[in-house]
């Protein structure tokens, strides 16, 4: 049962089991932006002077994140800007609406949106990676490759130092207990909250909300009326990704503060041990023979993909 606010006695509308908090609205949502800016500092994201340009898909997370990193600029003294991509899905104007509710909102925030058309842009859109038969990897991992070279190629050219993401709590616990299922190393050592550069024309990727869970963002944008698409991608199977965060919501339930406690003993005790490890056998970056961004591969996978597409298309 929900009591009074802990901190002003007001009627309470959230309990944070995790804090042992119950918390009116306005408590809540400076609980959420404190958690942030403490994951910020422990795992030293962002600093004075850096250039950090926030990914945006016009989702719960990535809106709450420019709400939060926007106000959090001053104070840590960091240039921010957003970048969206149009990634051209017609399915219930799934693109259009993802790209008018984000101009909408960095419009009202006055912050910079650099826009990236993926037809206009670089040739072809995901409808086109869908129909295009012969691309027999799965569309979510070839929109993974698309968004994680978009991205890093479009900050680069801005200028940044950083690229932020809204990937959160429950994102990052489920695909770490999936990762530490399939014992997939090269994953798990490419996982956590910061993953910095490797080399020329190649950003440091942050994600802010690596401690912050879906349902808090979900709440801090209702109680901050923060707009977003609520329509889920319709290529999106996501079966297991749903299941695999039903079960370490599970483990939440049984064992209060378990997600945090998964990724903090991650990035504590084990990640610093793959590190050395990969860093002995790891293979070196180059840049791709087609369009000069970072690959470990002659020709990298995005000029790969885009070349399968024009084919078969
Ligand atoms: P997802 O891959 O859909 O789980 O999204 C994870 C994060 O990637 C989001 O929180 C955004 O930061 C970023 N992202 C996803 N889609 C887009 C997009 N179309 N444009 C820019 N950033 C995106
Ligand atoms: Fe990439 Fe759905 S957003 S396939
Ligand atoms: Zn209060
Ligand atoms: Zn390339």
């Amino acid at each position: 049962m929900l009591k009074q606010c802990k901190l002003c006695g007001e009627p309470a509308s959230v309990r944070v089991p995790y804090a042992r908090l119950s918390l009116c609205p306005k408590h809540f949502t400076e609980y959420v932006e404190r958690h942030v800016r403490n994951t910020i500092k422990r795992y030293k994201l962002i600093k004075s002077g850096d250039r950090v340009v926030l990914a945006i898909s016009g989702g719960k997370d990535s809106l709450a994140l420019l709400h939060i990193l926007n106000n959090l600029r001053g104070e840590v003294g960091f240039e921010l800007s957003a970048l969206n991509i149009d990634l051209g899905i017609r399915k219930d104007d799934y693109s259009l609406k993802a790209v008018q509710i984000s101009e909408k909102y960095c419009r009202e925030l006055g912050v910079e949106l650099a826009k990236v058309d993926m037809k206009r842009d670089f040739g072809f859109t995901i409808d086109e990676v869908f129909s295009s038969n012969h691309v027999r990897r799965p569309i979510c991992s070839s929109c993974g490759v698309i968004k994680r070279y978009v991205t890093n190629k479009v900050a680069v050219e801005l200028g940044a130092n950083s690229l932020a993401t809204g990937h959160n709590l429950d994102d990052e616990s489920a695909v770490l207990l999936s990762n530490y299922v399939k014992a997939d190393i090269d994953l798990l050592v490419r996982s956590g909250p910061m993953l910095p550069s490797r080399g020329e024309r190649m950003v440091s990727r942050i994600k802010p909300l690596y401690e912050t869970s879906e349902k808090e963002t979900t709440l801090y944008n209702f109680f901050k009326g923060i707009q977003h698409l609520e329509q889920k991608c319709p290529y999106a199977s996501g079966a297991s990704t749903l299941r695999l965060k039903e079960v370490v919501n599970a483990l939440e339930e049984e064992w209060v503060g378990s997600k945090i406690a998964l990724v903090r003993s991650f990035n504590k005790k084990i990640k610093p041990i793959l590190a050395e490890h990969y860093s002995k056998n790891s293979k070196d970056i180059d840049l791709c023979e087609a369009c000069g961004y970072p690959t470990s591969t002659k020709i990298c996978s995005f000029c790969r993909l885009k070349k399968s597409v024009s084919k078969n298309c």
